[in-house]
């Protein structure tokens, strides 16, 4: 049994009343299934951004695969909501099948990341499986069409639905054997401050260092000394272990919300030879963190492909919340995105310590909390 988008209470995370859950590619993917007369066998669902498909199909036990921790906890409150069965999760591409029937991939912005999904997919579908990838035709670039034809060997775009398109890839160039499945190797590797670090495909600035978190890197011989600290959206970790370099005795804990960034992030610090404490979470959300002596962020400011400053707003209320009375906030973000006045309404100190022409670090004291 299909369900009908149209009738499921579905939110997104962080809440947006105002926005849907789902889009126009999920009701044509829904509608093809309609039509759809392929082998017998498992589904995977991969980037089902906040589990609306995994909630509509939900009586065929998809297997879901998703980077986001967000999506995750969207998918969880939507499946609850709808009275539904939470898919079976898949957390690395070790507990992927090695026989899906069908594979319903939403485009990621990432091309790599999109490579390496399909490169573990091409070898993991059953005899006449396929996949299909669906998404807003204006997310559907040349770039994901060369992706496409390198891991499949017929492609049928299919017919643009409000927009929307749902492309169906068979005959993968690598048959049904997971032990075959091409691994490209798309992780890179760079020095950004005094630091190493490795990017597995799908990391924020994943070829190179991002202009705003090097602005803040300039402004690091001021931050305190101090015995813990958190880098809240920590990427590869660039922030935290050119923080460690300084002050090696110091305890680093470590948050991203996609998986790919804290694959990154371990793999970083072992490239350093640091120990870390890592999480995989939304924001500081249920890890108990509180009495925080520091706190290192620079925010989001899209998610998946809609720009969005709720991220950010929600990562500065949390962390005002979990730091000390004398702790310290440091972020930096873009100076057009003006910071400085959200700030304000957590902190009753924010101070902008940079000179830099487009983005500007705060160091932001005494939380309102
Ligand atoms: C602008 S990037 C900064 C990455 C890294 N700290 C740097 O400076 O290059 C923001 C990071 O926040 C992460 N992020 C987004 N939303 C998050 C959330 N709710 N909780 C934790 N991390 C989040 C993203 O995955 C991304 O890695």
């Amino acid at each position: 049994m299909i369900g009908d988008l149209t009738q499921l209470t579905l939110c997104r995370v962080p809440p947006a009343p105002a926005l849907q859950a789902y889009n126009a590619a999920d009701e044509l993917v829904l509608q093809r299934l309609q039509e759809h007369d392929g082998p017998a066998g498992p589904v995977l669902l991969v980037n089902d951004g906040f589990g609306a498909l995994a909630t509509a199909l939900a009586s065929t036990n998809p297997d879901w695969w998703n980077d986001s921790a967000m999506a995750a906890e969207a998918l969880m409150r939507n499946v609850s909501a709808n009275q539904a069965s939470a898919p079976r999760l898949i957390e690395s591409s070790g507990d992927l099948k090695a026989h899906y029937a069908l594979a319903i991939v939403h485009a990621p912005k990432s091309l790599s990341l999109f490579e390496w999904q399909l490169s573990q997919i091409a070898g993991r579908l059953a005899e006449g499986g396929q996949c299909w990838v669906a998404g807003m035709v204006k997310h559907l670039s040349r770039g994901h069409q060369k992706v496409m034809q390198r891991y499949f060997g017929q492609i049928n775009p299919g017919l643009a639905v409000k927009k929307a398109r749902c492309v169906t890839l068979t005959n993968p160039h690598i048959q049904s054997s997971p032990e075959l499945a091409h691994d490209p190797d798309l992780a890179h590797e760079y020095v950004a401050g005094q630091v190493s670090l490795m990017s597995q495909p799908g990391c924020f600035s994943e070829a190179r260092p991002d202009p705003g978190a090097l602005a803040f890197l300039a402004e690091f011989d001021q931050l305190p000394s101090v015995d813990r600290f958190v880098d809240l959206g920590c990427g590869n970790g660039v922030l935290a272990l050119n923080y460690l370099h300084r002050h090696p005795h110091s305890q680093a804990i470590l948050i991203d919300e996609s998986r790919q960034a804290t694959a990154s992030a371990t793999a970083s610090a072992a490239l350093n030879g640091r120990q870390v404490h890592i999480h995989h979470n939304n924001g500081l959300s249920g890890l108990g963190l509180t009495d925080l002596p520091l706190i290192l962020c620079n925010p989001p400011f899209h998610q998946s492909t809609t720009l969005t400053t709720d991220i950010a707003h929600s990562l500065f209320e949390q962390a005002a919340g979990a730091l000390a009375e004398s702790g310290e906030f440091w972020v930096v973000g873009n100076r057009h995105l003006n910071y400085h006045k959200t700030l304000t309404r957590w902190f009753s100190q924010v101070t902008p310590v940079s000179q830099h022409p487009k983005f500007v670090a705060f160091r932001c004291t005494a939380p309102r909390v």
